[in-house]
């Protein structure tokens, strides 16, 4: 069988195809890159509409109660809990993953002691967490210790208060060991913090199942939120009464409408709050959730696994040997959802690859992304992203 009829023949049995019909697609272009930004679910302009024009435009301040944006961030936490394996009460939504990745990190070092002395971070996290990571080491008066992915169970020890680590990395798509990281963090008597960015949505997690204590995640990648959308922050259930915010904004307080000057946290998932919720972004990003309905995570991860699977096998067979190298593990275990292939003039690559409609992207220094978005990436646009990747290098 030829490989567009084997796209065509994994697309007639594909369970999820009829969701591509609720994203906003143009059928000229592949859509490779939902793990940066995901593409507008059908059930958000219209949202939008109703949200500026009623909700805003005539409620005005009504619309605080009467149209629930107060509690917006702990509802939308709930939506997305079951896609990241957490019962209700533990996540709430809003600021950005920068800034919940610092609420969750120095909460860690305060629930974990004085005598935990070390930040761990895996030393290929996405830069943002690095930087926050040393921010907050400086802070707390904790040293920062950088590790490569597979040191970190043997770098965890009596002196470590808290572990960060990016759930899937994202720059070669490798998949890390959350159970086994969380178990080994647990036996020294550390924390651990999980960065979700490129897993929620995209493969199960299982926060509840694994015992992860926080993870932090954005919703504009594989959950379709829209730019710049609120992100994420979990803190598991028995850990709550004791995260002690270091961003304890009036959002947060027990009673934020008594307005006293002495701060009281609140009890739940609430606590992670801060200021005033970005209410458009997101409602926007609850309209956007609203495609998850009934799609268990489970069917998403195989779909997954199929294109990144079918798409390795385009490129082997259509692009000549030695011509890409995949940064990407083939064992399923550890990879997320993104192929990740190296080559020295990859900005270049991608350049021609986006004008002929392949649209991924490039990552500093040589390095061609393409992500796979279960919900609207057929394995026909797999053969042809590939297909179009053979013809653009075949030319260079
Ligand atoms: C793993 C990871 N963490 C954090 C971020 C940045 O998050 P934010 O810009 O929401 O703070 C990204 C953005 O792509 C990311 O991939």
């Amino acid at each position: 069988m030829n490989l567009p009829e084997k796209a065509r023949k994994l697309d007639e049995a594909d369970e999820l195809r009829g969701k591509r019909a609720a994203f906003v697609l143009d059928d000229d272009t592949v859509y490779l890159d939902g793990n940066s930004l995901g593409a507008l679910p059908t059930t958000v302009p219209g949202r939008m509409a109703d949200v500026v024009a009623r909700e805003w435009g005539r409620l005005r301040i009504r619309s605080w109660t009467e149209s629930g944006w107060w509690t917006a961030p702990e509802r939308i936490g709930d939506r997305i809990a079951p896609l990241v394996g957490a019962a209700p009460g533990q996540i709430v939504v809003g600021d950005s993953t920068s800034v919940n990745v610092f609420k969750a990190l120095v909460g860690a070092v305060r629930m974990a002691g004085a005598e935990r002395d070390e930040i761990v971070v895996d030393a290929t996290t996405f830069p943002t967490d690095g930087y926050i990571a040393e921010s907050a080491a400086r802070m707390t008066g904790r040293r920062l210790v950088a590790v490569e992915p597979r040191e970190l169970r043997s770098a965890l020890g009596p002196r470590t208060a808290v572990a960060l680590v990016n759930h899937v990395d994202y720059r070669s798509g490798r998949l890390h060991d959350l159970p086994g990281v969380t178990a080994s963090a647990h036996a020294a008597g550390a924390l651990v913090v999980w960065d979700l960015c490129h897993s929620a949505g995209a493969l199960p997690v299982g926060l509840d199942a694994h015992g992860v204590d926080l993870a932090v995640g954005c919703t504009y990648k594989y959950l379709n939120g829209g730019p710049g959308s609120p992100a994420f922050l979990y803190v598991r259930r028995d850990l709550q009464a004791g995260f002690d915010s270091p961003l304890p904004g009036w959002n947060s307080h027990r009673d934020p409408f008594g307005m006293s000057p002495r701060y009281e946290a609140a009890d739940g998932a609430p606590r992670g709050r801060v200021g005033t919720p970005d209410i458009l972004s997101m409602l926007a990003l609850e309209a956007a959730l609203e495609v998850w309905d009934e799609v268990p995570i489970e069917a998403v991860r195989d779909k997954s696994l199929a294109l990144t699977d079918f798409f390795l096998e385009c490129v082997a067979a259509y692009v000549p040997a030695g011509r890409v190298e995949s940064i990407t593990p083939a064992r399923h275990e550890e990879r997320g959802s993104q192929v990740a292939l190296r080559r020295a003039d990859a900005g270049e690559v991608m350049g021609s690859l986006i004008a002929r409609g392949v649209v991924g992207d490039f990552r500093q220094p040589d390095v061609l992304r393409f992500g796979f978005t279960p919900l609207y990436v057929s394995f026909a646009d797999v053969e042809r992203a590939a297909r179009v990747l053979a013809e653009v290098i075949s030319t260079r």
